[in-house]
């Protein structure tokens, strides 16, 4: 696992940004195409930002959901909304490469479909990944068991708001041929420090172990005392 810690939270959008640029880069030469897999939540905003700056994007970038909120579908908290806000709405990709988790239709129909969606994509060329201060990646919470054969999970009762989402799988997230966790301010201390010197049994944990190609970046906030990197 490859651990930085580039400064603060600006500083790690900017590294978030050069990873995908990096990652679109090798998958175009290698396959003629980029699959992307966006984290919701707050942390990856600032990046979006940027790559909107940027006009980053092309017609062979393909974007795909780690996880959606079972609001309808332009609620402002849907994690599909925020990308398109920030990022996806004024952009360069074509929005029939935009795969969005059709949530709205709740949470078992739409992980069925996005399993039918996700046919022939798989692995995906880069995941992005946030980290809840529980420990989280997606919507794959503490506690909460999913069958490890399904690609796509109907999530319930989650302790996030909303109660109900729909979640890529562990596997299909560690399978990813690169996996990015990103995590930015204080309040994710308690996890880091859970995860990297209590070797808690987090998801964000297991992620870890399961994924062959994943990189952590942490800012300064959340990375609170200088770490050793895990063996
Ligand atoms: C969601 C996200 C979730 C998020 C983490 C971190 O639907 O909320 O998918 O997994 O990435 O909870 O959220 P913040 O980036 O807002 O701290």
């Amino acid at each position: 696992m490859n651990w930085q810690c580039p400064g603060d939270a600006d500083a790690v959008a900017a590294a978030v940004v050069a990873h995908i640029e990096a990652a679109a880069k090798e998958a175009v030469a290698r396959r003629g195409r980029f699959s992307l897999v966006l984290a919701g939540g707050t942390t990856p905003l600032k990046a979006y930002h940027l790559l909107s700056q940027m006009s980053a994007g092309a017609d062979n970038w393909h974007i795909f959901y780690g996880d959606e909120r079972c609001l309808p579908a332009d609620h402002a908290e849907r994690n599909s909304r925020a990308a398109a806000e920030a990022w996806l709405d004024g952009g360069r990709i074509p929005k029939a490469n935009i795969h969005i988790i059709p949530a709205e239709r709740g949470a078992d129909a739409a992980a069925q479909q996005y399993t039918q969606i996700l046919e022939g994509w798989l692995p995906f060329d880069l995941v992005l990944l946030g980290m809840g201060e529980d420990g989280h990646v997606a919507s794959l919470f503490p506690g909460q068991v999913h069958d490890p054969k399904a690609p796509v999970v109907a999530v319930h009762d989650a302790p996030k708001p909303p109660p109900d989402r729909v979640s890529l799988n562990l596997p299909v997230l560690a399978g990813a041929r690169a996996c990015l966790v990103v995590i930015t301010g204080a309040a994710k201390r308690t996890a880091v420090e859970a995860w990297q010197v209590r070797h808690a049994d987090l998801p964000v944990a297991r992620l870890a172990k399961a994924a062959d190609h994943l990189s952590v970046l942490v800012d300064k906030e959340a990375c609170h005392a200088p770490m050793r990197p895990p063996v």
